[in-house]
């Protein structure tokens, strides 16, 4: 087999944004056109339960958050989607990792010692995420994990746990994976100046009902430049923010036309934007709540990827379970 194989987790949360479909959904659709690739998405639900303050898992957000993904696109072909829930064999593997693992390394990781730095009582499963992670990881033996470069802790405590237990039972058991940097730039949010996010209410949602698009737009913050001028594209927000979902076609007609400038003002550009992203996510939305209703379609698209994975994940068990002598 010498198709390389990623695994990306996936997080249930709320509205979807242009900034998470540009950084963090398209990149993830487009690996899996490649049929090179091999690539799991797995929707993370058991990390969402570190905070004992907010422990009940938010069920139909998993649900939305895979529904999403097949709207989209994600290339079921050879590849998979899986709900962490669905596959035990991840805590019996991170049982090992965990016994082969020193404490201190976890009492090290960012998201422990910020929560006791803020004077929260941390939970041990938040303690214990890491190995968690690790256990997502190795469990079906990936090789390449998409990383944002806030992530880069985790990932190299998985593949040092990896590495610690293969020493130990001195048997090559998990797969030391391999952090790949995601190389894509941060979308502009609609106010020309910070990064699209919803912390800072300047976020463009996919899926939304065309008005709410349109107020939206209508806020991206635009220079003084009349009808007529030639504008500059590349210091342009709305241009900016169109070309992370639009056509080809549809982005060189809006440069032409910015750059040209003879009767093609911001608030033409304001309405392409609008159209376009109406054509774009329009067909989306549609699949979006077919999927999200035909719960057993959905199970029935994703049972090749649960066969793969479930085999994946028993092999790698017996290679453990074997080597420490169970
Ligand atoms: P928000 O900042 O709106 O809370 P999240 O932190 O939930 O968004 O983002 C989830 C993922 O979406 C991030 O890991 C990142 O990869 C991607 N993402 C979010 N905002 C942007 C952006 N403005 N540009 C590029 N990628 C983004
Ligand atoms: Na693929």
């Amino acid at each position: 087999e010498s198709r390389k194989r990623f695994l990306t987790g996936i997080k249930a949360t709320g509205q979807i944004h242009l900034g998470n479909y540009f950084g963090a959904i398209k990149p993830m659709m487009e690996l899996s056109q490649n049929s090179e690739n091999e690539v799991i998405l797995m929707c993370v639900d058991w990390h969402g339960l570190t905070n004992r303050a907010k422990i009940m898992a938010p069920g139909e957000l998993s649900h939305s958050i895979i529904a999403l993904y097949l709207a989209l696109g994600f290339n079921l072909n050879g590849n998979s989607i899986l709900l962490q829930s669905d596959f035990p064999q991840i805590h019996e593997n991170a049982w090992y990792l965990s016994c082969s693992t020193a404490s201190g390394l976890l009492e090290r990781s960012h998201a422990y010692k910020d929560a006791l730095a803020n004077g929260k009582e941390a939970s041990a499963g938040l303690l214990y995420y890491p190995v968690l992670m690790a256990s997502d990881i190795v469990t079906f033996d990936s090789q390449y994990i998409p990383v944002g470069k806030d992530q880069n802790q985790h990932l190299e405590y998985a593949s040092d746990m990896a590495k610690l237990f293969n020493n130990l039972v001195a048997t090559d058991v998990y797969i030391e994976a391999k952090g790949v940097e995601r190389e894509i730039p941060t979308l502009i949010g609609t106010d020309g100046d910070r990064k699209m996010s919803k912390s800072y209410n300047n976020e463009i949602p996919i899926f939304a009902a065309k008005k709410d698009i349109e107020k939206k737009v209508k806020e991206i913050k635009t220079d003084s430049k009349g009808l007529d001028e030639p504008k500059d594209p590349n210091t342009c927000t709305i241009f900016q923010i169109f070309q992370s979902f639009a056509s080809k076609d549809a982005i060189s007609y809006m440069r032409e036309r910015l750059e040209k400038g003879t009767g093609y003002g911001y608030g033409h550009a304001k309405k392409d934007f609008v159209d376009e992203h109406e054509r774009v996510f329009g067909v989306f939305r549609e699949k979006y709540d077919y999927y999200l209703n035909n719960e057993k379609v959905v199970k029935d698209l994703l049972e090749p990827g649960y066969e793969r994975a479930n085999n994946y994940a028993n092999a790698v068990l017996e290679r453990a379970r074997t080597a420490l002598g169970l």
